[in-house]
């Protein structure tokens, strides 16, 4: 198979030192090197890179593989992602990504990648046939080279165009459905989205996942921003808009600037902030936000840089957002800062209206999340000292307690009292009482940083492991992994080719299934454990207390055992 050479050939190009490093920072370790872990958050690093053996492995976690690997991991990418990313840097051409070749090695996934592509293109001619739209995007500040670098696109008000256009590409009514671009009723097929200005969203290795549309007359009913809904290719709780193109100088710059909005994210890229990111489209914007979302969505940015800074609309809902945020970021250790938008405005406004220069300085001029808080509740609470200590108690106090790290919580508990004149005795007693208040908040955040490490990890071994048994037909692990078929049945062919190039010359497949079958085990027994520790928080009666803690003894024994 063609691909396969460019699997070897990639290999003989790129070192893992060379893919490992990046991203994250190595140091020498004897023959080997190691930094921290960026699949779990440690201190010291357990994280381990073997030039000889063109491998990593974590002490710590338990992540490991080679350059494929540990790019799908850290992407949050699968297979075929890392692949394009991989040929792309060592300069390798995979030969499948030429439409002309057979149909039959288009996985169900690579046709939904293909539909977006087609509809990518038809909204961008259409786009290039509408005065009046460019005229709007030019208003609103937009240049040419960036309404093209967007591929910003246009799609009439109408109820079948992009329907009949991907028809006459061959594609069928399933795969277009599958898409998100279609919404199906008795009588038909008609498009999701109409009369928009349509801006394609992209997964980190520049592959079209999904479509935000804008209105473009506004008709009083419609929703202002649609948005693709969840696909085989599109996972809301694993995207931010634009990272294709903000990764890159996240890691350079270390640092990401947060916005809320497409226009916002490409008027700053625009402006030349192009480690920016929008949450915009995906799960970040939904209404119910899940902290295993937020955590999702941030897992990329963070091991790219562990600082952020929050630009959200300077509006309630931009407020609370920013909040939620901060919160998770903070537990994940992460430095977060805030730029202060002038009242009422929102990023795109401060750059298209009032100057990059003020843009420039509101990012510059961006404070650490607690001491803009603090400063917020000052000028709010003026001269009322009383009041002060109250507000700064109920509303800042809980996220001096979510900083991970005791060095930072005295730092910030001397800021507050510098700055309010509060003793810090009394800010340390009220800080006390407040973990006490919130341990169970803390421990939930923990909790769920953990479930998404931990998901990760399984995902990974299942899709291996599935891999193995689809491409060997091996009935039995088929048998074992039962649960997983429906899980995966969008990705049956990727899974094969993945299973195929990785295990394709391996003399020691039966060990490698042994291996991964004990780790998935124990990844099993180790979400047992978690969901029983959270129940066990909630419980009331001795009874059943009792009862959980003999399970998790147990469950506790039987990960020892596994682990010998
Ligand atoms: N949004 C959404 N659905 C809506 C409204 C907003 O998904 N009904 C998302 C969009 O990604 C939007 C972001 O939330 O960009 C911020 O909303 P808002 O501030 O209302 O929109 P703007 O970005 O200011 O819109 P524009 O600049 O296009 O006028
Ligand atoms: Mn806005």
């Amino acid at each position: 198979m063609v691909i396969s050479n460019g699997v070897q050939k990639i290999k003989e190009r790129l070192s893992i030192e060379e893919v490992v490093s990046a991203y994250i920072k190595l140091e020498k370790a004897g023959n080997n090197l190691k930094a921290k872990c960026p699949f779990h958050n440690e201190k010291t690093p357990s994280f381990f890179v073997s030039p000889d053996r063109g491998t990593y492995y974590c002490f710590g976690c338990g992540a490991k593989g080679d350059i494929f690997t540990f790019v799908e991991e850290f992407e949050g990418l699968d297979f075929r992602g890392a692949l394009k990313l991989l040929a792309q840097r060592a300069g390798v051409v995979l030969e499948t990504y030429n439409p002309k070749e057979s149909e039959a090695i288009f996985s169900e996934k690579e046709k939904l990648y293909r539909i977006m592509e087609e509809a990518t293109v038809f909204f961008e001619n259409n786009l290039a046939e509408e005065k009046e739209v460019i005229g709007y995007l030019k208003k609103r500040g937009l240049e040419d080279k960036t309404i093209k670098d967007f591929r910003i696109g246009f799609i009439k008000l109408d109820w079948h165009l992009l329907y009949s256009h991907l028809k006459t590409k061959n594609f069928s009514d399933t795969e277009i459905e599958k898409a998100g671009l279609v919404k199906k009723t008795e009588k038909g097929f008609y498009d999701r989205f109409r009369g928009r200005i349509m801006f394609p969203i992209s997964d980190s290795s520049g592959r079209l996942i999904a479509f935000s549309g804008r209105i473009f007359v506004d008709d009083g009913k419609s929703a202002k921003y649609l948005n693709s809904p969840e696909t085989p290719i599109f996972n809301k709780s694993s995207v931010l808009f634009g990272i294709d193109k903000a990764k890159e100088a996240i890691r350079k710059n270390n640092f990401s600037i947060l916005v809320e909005g497409q226009m916002d994210l490409i008027l700053s890229h625009q402006a030349g902030f192009k480690n920016t990111v929008a949450s915009s489209g995906t799960a970040m914007a939904d209404s119910i936000l899940s902290k295993e979302n937020i955590i999702n969505n941030l897992g990329l940015i963070t091991r790219l840089s562990k600082n952020i800074v929050l630009a959200y609309d300077a509006d309630k809902a931009g407020v609370n957002a920013s909040n939620r945020f901060a919160k998770i970021a903070l537990s994940l250790g992460m430095d977060v800062k805030v730029a202060d938008m002038r009242e009422g405005m929102d990023p795109a406004d401060l750059i298209s209206k009032v100057g990059v220069d003020v843009w420039r300085e509101a990012i510059r001029n961006s404070k650490h999340f607690i001491e803009f808080m603090l400063a917020r509740i000052l000028k709010d609470t003026q001269n009322d000292r009383r009041k002060a200590g109250r507000k700064i108690k109920e509303r800042l106090l809980p996220f001096v307690n979510d900083l991970e790290s005791s060095i930072e919580k005295s730092h910030f508990i001397g800021l507050i009292s510098n700055k309010s004149g509060i003793f810090e005795n009394a800010l340390i007693e009220d800080l006390r009482r407040v973990e006490v208040e919130l341990k169970h908040e803390r421990e939930d955040t923990k909790i769920a940083i953990e479930n998404v490490e931990k998901k990760l990890r399984k995902d990974y071994i299942e899709r291996k492991l599935l891999g193995i048994a689809l491409w060997k037909k091996d009935k039995k692990l088929e048998k074992t992994l039962a649960g997983l078929l429906e899980k995966y049945k969008d990705s049956e062919n990727d899974l094969i080719f993945e299973a195929e190039v990785f295990y394709g010359n391996s003399e020691n497949l039966e060990k490698d299934k042994k291996e991964l079958l004990a780790n998935l085990e124990e990844e099993r027994i180790n979400e047992e454990l978690l969901r029983k520790m959270q129940e066990l928080r909630i419980i009331k009666g001795k009874d059943e207390e009792m009862k959980l803690l003999a399970e998790i003894q147990e469950l506790n024994k039987q990960k020892h055992e596994k682990k010998k």
